[in-house]
């Protein structure tokens, strides 16, 4: 098994991940961009990273992207040649009609015997898949709305850093440092822009958001609108969802519905916020109401989850777990 981008904050996630769930490995590989001696943590030990390359990768069997586009596009190909199992954290392959986007708990039922490429959903959306998905079930979706509210991490190592920096400098009353990951500083902001905004305003975040969660849910019809910010917190994406149901249904009907629903925690009263969930794989799921008093296919509700865990890197090992007792791949 190897990970390319192992330095980075999904890729040490998966390492994280893959120890908690105990995950057999027979061989383990580590990738970045370049080498470097003791800089990644495995099994209590520190240990090196390779510059990620064909003839390096090709000995592996099962192999995660936790890297950008352009390794992706790179590598996947010639793995996938050789038979190797590729589940991978990019957006490179997510809308590719030949690949399952996979979130167990919502259409696991999707990935059938020959699948070898995994893409990752992106996290925004996995995390509103997560909190619609028992909804869809028991009252139908015909509309989403959703306002996020997105951690600095999300946006990598370089996003995190260019936060910290940012308090740094506000609470030490110097000049923050120039914006070069996120568009506007975020300490002590809020910045409605994620992605490049194209001709018709919607952001790339966006049009994620509402094409893998039309995906996922195996809802290619349904109306999906998104803003996406991003907030000056450290780990976990929190959303603000308003949706609509195909049937009438009650809050009684839907909190039973999340209340057996796996992978989310339900608050029936009071909040939770991001804080709360960092490190959790589960998603969390508050303040389901009415949207309007008496309105019967018209709710609203907030969800968080930590977007390294199930937003990307527990999601990814997941994939792998399903695999594995699916019998799909062997130990
Ligand atoms: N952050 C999130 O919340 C999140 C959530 C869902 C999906 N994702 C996706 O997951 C992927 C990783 O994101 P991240 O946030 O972990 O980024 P990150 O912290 O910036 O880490 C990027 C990693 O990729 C490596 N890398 C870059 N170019 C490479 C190349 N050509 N070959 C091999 N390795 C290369 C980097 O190695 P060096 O250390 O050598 O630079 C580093 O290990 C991205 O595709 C991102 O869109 C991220």
């Amino acid at each position: 098994m190897a990970v390319v981008g192992a330095t980075g904050v999904v890729g040490e996630t998966i390492l994280r991940v893959l120890e908690e769930r105990s995950v057999p490995i027979g061989k383990l590989g580590l990738f970045a961009s370049r080498a470097r001696a003791n800089a990644v943590r495995y099994g209590g030990r520190l240990l090196d990273v390779e510059p990620a390359t064909d003839a390096a990768l090709a000995e592996y069997d099962v192999v995660f992207f936790a890297s950008g586009e352009d390794a992706s596009e790179r590598f996947v190909p010639a793995l996938l040649e050789r038979g190797a199992v590729v589940i991978d954290n990019s957006s490179t392959y997510r809308m590719d009609e030949r690949a399952p986007l996979v979130v167990p708990e919502v259409n696991g039922a999707v990935v059938e015997r020959g699948d070898r490429l995994f893409p990752v959903a992106n996290c925004t959306a996995i995390i509103l898949c997560m909190a619609l998905a028992p909804i869809r079930n028991v009252a139908g979706l015909r509309a989403v709305r959703v306002a996020t509210y997105q951690a600095a991490s999300g946006a990598g190592r370089a996003g995190l850093d260019e936060l910290l920096a940012d308090e740094r400098a506000v609470v030490d009353g110097l000049a923050e440092p120039p914006a070069h990951v996120f568009p506007h500083h975020l300490a002590r902001n809020v910045v409605p822009q994620i992605g490049q905004i194209d001709a018709g305003g919607a952001t790339g975040e966006e049009r994620k958001v509402r094409e893998e969660t039309r995906k996922m849910l195996g809802l290619p019809e349904l109306f999906v609108s998104a803003t996406t910010v991003r907030v000056p917190v450290r780990t976990a994406h929190s959303e603000a969802v308003f949706f609509e149901t195909e049937r009438d249904t009650s809050v009684a009907e839907l909190s039973e519905a999340f209340a057996s629903a796996p992978g989310t925690v339900f608050h029936a009263s009071g909040i939770v916020t991001p804080r709360d969930v960092e490190g959790s794989d589960l998603v969390h799921v508050a303040r389901l109401r009415q949207e309007d008093e008496g309105s019967k296919r018209a709710f609203a509700l907030w969800c968080v989850g930590d977007q390294l865990r199930k937003g990307a890197a527990t999601n990814a090992v997941q994939i792998l777990q399903l695999l594995l007792a699916g019998g799909f791949v062997q130990a």
